[in-house]
């Protein structure tokens, strides 16, 4: 597609679903959604966007492609061991009733996997931990608790499913007095304000296709909704670029604590650019 059609198909994606692609790579995003627009078998931009207006289920399937909701129950396993076994210890150690927030969390499965490993850690203990999406179908499927299939519990250790999963036709749901110690809400990330005043923020594989420029403004987000020595935890696969300039000191791969309270002036400069 050229920049003409690109612009076209990126105003009629925000009034449909309200997703920004402005917030997104440029180059990536456009190759991604000519193949998307190729197997859809529009002849082009013009009728894909034609079939938009017509068709609600094929929105549907543009979101889902749009949005990747990938993911599993404690996903990259050896990660949620060192927030087990380092960070969420010291966390403890200056609050027992910590505040989190788990954004992009898809169907549930990250906010969940914490839930699980903070019972075990702390039984009793009243966090506060929110979860948040732009999908409000994949909201839907981490509100009721499930159903999840087998393939996405692989990392979750026996005694773990016997005591916070239930197992009917197939499937795995949450049991109930695991599923009531998260709110779920919809919440967009590149427009919608932040909470405040958390102890940990999970936020993986989400920002991966953004620009650079959202990324600076929504880890200037992060560090602003953190208290003192609170802690983002991100993907695998991916790097805090201004985490210096923002005060951010890394702990471990995908663990970064935030080590200064003063607003950092390098990051208010680049995100008033943006
Ligand atoms: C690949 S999933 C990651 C799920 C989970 N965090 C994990 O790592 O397994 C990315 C999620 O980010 C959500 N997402 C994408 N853009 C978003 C935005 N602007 N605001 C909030 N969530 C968004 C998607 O809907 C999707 O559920």
């Amino acid at each position: 597609m050229n920049e003409i059609e690109y612009d076209c198909i990126k105003r009629k994606i925000r009034s449909l679903t309200k997703i920004d692609l402005n917030c997104y790579k440029t180059s990536q995003m456009m190759r991604r959604l000519d193949g998307f627009i190729l197997r859809s078998k529009a002849a082009g931009v013009v009728q894909y966007c034609q079939q938009l207006e017509q068709d609600p289920e094929e929105v549907r399937k543009l979101r889902n492609f749009l949005t990747i909701n990938v993911t599993e129950f404690f996903r990259d396993y050896s990660h949620f061991e060192i927030l087990r076994k380092i960070i969420l210890p010291e966390l403890l150690k200056y609050s027992p009733a910590l505040n989190i927030w788990s954004a992009g969390c898809s169907d549930g499965e990250e906010p969940y996997s914490l839930a699980v490993m903070l019972a075990e850690l702390t039984p009793g203990a009243k966090h506060r931990i929110m979860a948040t999406d732009i999908d409000s179908e994949s909201l839907h499927k981490a509100m009721s608790g499930g159903p999840y299939r087998p393939p996405e519990m692989k990392n979750v250790p026996q005694p773990l499913l016997d005591r916070y999963f239930n197992y009917t036709n197939n499937s795995y749901w949450i049991n109930n007095r695991l599923r009531n110690k998260i709110v779920f809400s919809q919440h967009d990330m590149t427009r919608d304000r932040f909470p405040v005043n958390l102890d940990l923020i999970i936020c993986r594989n989400v920002t991966i296709y953004f620009s650079n420029e959202a990324k600076a403004a929504i880890n200037l987000g992060f560090w602003n909704s953190l208290k003192k020595n609170g802690v983002l935890f991100i993907g695998a696969t991916e790097t805090m670029l201004n985490a210096g300039d923002l005060g951010f000191e890394r702990l471990h791969s995908c663990f970064y604590k935030k080590n200064r309270i003063a607003v950092p002036e390098k990051s208010k400069i680049l995100v008033s650019a943006y």
